[in-house]
């Protein structure tokens, strides 16, 4: 039947974290919106978009709060972290520093905040597929040893972008 935008059963809140150029704001807009851009401009302090989806008949509202990756706002960023229930943990596939950098924050941010039952270790870019740097393998052990869900996406082309967030959604759920 019909519902009115703000007639949802559950809104859950949930921030995407990573280095910056990683990709968290394009896969916030192939989310919400459907759409990819080449040239993004970097996220200044925090964005924020929402989507509805069904699950077991149940309209979830999901606010996805978009933190700069920049090392110069993150005093300001994870003041947006309180009552946040999920986080997707994002790295760029072709660049090893901001897989140890995700890492690092996971162990400072998500876990004093509690939210790492429900998050989900993202390797975006995949489809740079011959500038690999940190292997499917390497992502994988990381997440298991960390009790972490695990996706390598693109949000280029719109790969496990929407499973990701499903995941984190139907956990909270
Ligand atoms: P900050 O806002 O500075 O924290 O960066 P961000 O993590 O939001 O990165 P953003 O989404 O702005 O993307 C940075 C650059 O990577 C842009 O040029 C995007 O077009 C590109 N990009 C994002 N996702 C992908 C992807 O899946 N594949 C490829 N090839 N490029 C991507
Ligand atoms: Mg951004």
């Amino acid at each position: 039947g019909y519902r009115a935008d703000d007639d949802y059963d559950y809104l859950f809140k949930v921030v995407l974290i990573g280095d910056s150029g990683v990709g968290k704001s394009n896969l916030l807009s192939r989310f919400t919106k459907n759409e990819f851009n080449l040239e993004s401009k970097s996220t200044i302090g925090v964005e924020f978009a929402t989507r509805t989806l069904n699950v077991d008949s149940k309209v979830i509202k999901a606010q996805i709060w978009d933190t700069a990756g920049q090392e110069r706002y993150r005093a300001i960023t994870s003041a947006y972290y309180r009552g946040a229930v999920g986080a997707l943990l994002v790295y760029d596939v072709t660049r090893h520093g901001t897989f140890e950098n995700v890492r690092q924050m996971a162990e400072r941010t998500a876990k004093p905040h509690r939210f790492q039952h429900c998050c989900v270790l993202v390797g975006n870019k995949a489809d740079l597929r011959h500038l690999v740097a940190v292997s499917t393998e390497d992502g994988k052990s990381y997440a298991e040893k960390e009790s972490l869900y695990f996706m390598e996406t693109s949000a280029l082309e719109a790969t496990n972008v929407e499973n990701s967030f499903a995941e984190v959604l139907t956990q909270i759920y």
